[in-house]
């Protein structure tokens, strides 16, 4: 994939798409999967860099995954028990639900695994994950006493407690989980406000002994889910991206097919829907504990309102930030401190790709306030994060003129079809 991409705007989108299976779904199935005794089967498993990281790290454990067709691949499970020390060290590479999650599945295995991870990876907090899995017993060391990686891991004999997590983060709260399946007796994951809940979802479809107390806590036993075959539905998160497409740019209609309509994923929809946008969403059955439906949207007149996190996303917010830059009126967007410390410092990157289109926007530690106008095309820059790209190249589709978004091969990470995704509703073939 090349580092530039250009982008000549306004293009109209319309048509029908199916984006590719929810990321975190996909981490937690191939897990799941070899968690489980036996065969299991995952369709439009999620095909970015951040997922084959997982992949990859599980086969270095010794789980057999095969690849029986694009994006199917079938995961030999042997159960927690199975798991083999790796010969060498496991590179997450971009992806910090890789790191995590797997450091909760390292920390129940009597054996030494060192994880590690690109230049961003090991700028980025893991002491919220650290301290929990030593309070549960594993041997978890990093530098920085634990706060950042590489991290080293020698688990085993777990006990099962009361673990009061200090951030609201689905990745801790799924590695403290996944270590508490490997762990004596009963322990209770309290977390401070509810983050995504794809992990109970699947783990309870799965009849692991997983139970939610509250919307805040989670109680899990020792034991393991069943095998399984999942369609992994389509990510919200990319999902939100021709939303906002669909959204700023006059002409278009987009349906999505097929997507996770998790509500605790599903905030942008709330906030579009605040601003003026016309976007439904539409169940039609359920996956794996998971709703499952349609979402459309379209061109609509926009204005400002004020967004928090907590309304269900986080990811979203550098897609929402272009749709703010395209509202009338001036976008709030509070305690936002997570999002420096995400694949970039994204207060500042979304601060400095908005300023390049000309939008002003001012900045607090953990604040946006984004004043939307007649955002204009020009040369923007990912900064080595994929939801940055992306939210450049959908604001560069709505724009008149030529834009170029450079450093796009970080988009591999996520989305590595969004360019043809994009032609494609645009009426274009792929680049
Ligand atoms: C994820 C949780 C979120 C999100 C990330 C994926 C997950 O991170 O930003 O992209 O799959 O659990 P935090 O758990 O750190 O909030």
């Amino acid at each position: 994939m090349s580092g530039d991409v250009t982008i000549s705007g306004p293009r109209p989108l319309r048509g029908t798409l199916r984006v590719p299976g929810d990321k975190g779904i996909s981490h937690r199935a191939l897990v799941s999967a070899a968690l489980a005794s036996g065969r299991s089967t995952l369709h439009r498993l999620a095909d970015g860099d951040d997922v084959q990281r997982t992949r990859g790290a599980l086969e270095r454990l010794g789980v057999r995954v095969k690849e029986s067709q694009p994006s199917t691949v079938t995961v030999q499970g042997g159960g927690a028990d199975a798991l083999r020390e790796p010969d060498t060290v496991i590179d997450c590479g971009n992806s910090g639900t890789t790191m995590r999650m797997l450091s909760g599945l390292l920390a129940g295995r009597p054996f030494l695994a060192v994880l590690t991870g690109d230049a961003s990876l090991l700028t980025r907090p893991m002491g919220r994950v650290v301290r929990p899995l030593r309070a549960l017993g594993a041997r978890v060391e990093g530098r920085a006493d634990g706060e950042l990686a590489p991290l080293v891991i020698r688990g085993g004999n777990l006990t099962g407690r009361r673990c009061e997590l200090d951030v609201v983060s689905a990745q801790v709260k799924t590695a403290v989980v996944l270590a508490a399946l490997q762990a004596d007796g009963t322990t209770e994951v309290v977390e401070p406000a509810p983050s995504r809940d794809h992990t109970e979802r699947m783990l309870i479809a799965l009849g692991a002994p997983v139970t939610r107390v509250d919307s805040r806590t989670v109680r899990v036993e020792r034991g393991a889910p069943e095998p399984f075959e999942l369609d992994v539905p389509g990510d919200p998160s990319s999902a939100a991206i021709f939303a906002v497409a669909a959204c700023i740019t006059p002409g278009s209609a987009v349906v999505i097919d097929d997507l996770c309509l998790n509500p605790l994923r599903l905030g942008f929809v709330d906030v579009l829907r605040r601003m003026g946008a016309r976007i439904e969403t539409e169940p039609t059955g359920e996956r794996l504990g998971e709703p499952v439906g349609r979402l459309t949207a379209e061109a609509s007149p926009l204005s400002a309102t004020s967004i928090v996190p907590d309304e269900g996303m986080i990811d979203e917010i550098p897609v929402l930030a272009v749709a703010a830059a395209f509202a009338d009126g001036v976008t709030e967007i509070r305690d936002i401190a997570e999002l420096r410390v995400k694949e970039s410092d994204r207060v500042n990157t979304i601060q400095q790709e908005l300023s390049q289109m000309g939008v002003g926007v001012e900045t607090q530690r953990d604040a946006l306030s984004i004043r939307g106008g007649q955002p204009r095309p020009g040369l923007f820059k990912s900064h080595g994060d994929h939801r940055i790209a992306l939210a450049a190249a959908v604001a560069a589709n709505a724009m008149d003129g030529e834009s170029t978004v450079r450093g796009w091969q970080s988009v591999a990470v996520s989305y590595p079809r969004f360019a043809d995704d994009l032609a494609s509703l645009a009426g274009e073939t792929g680049s």
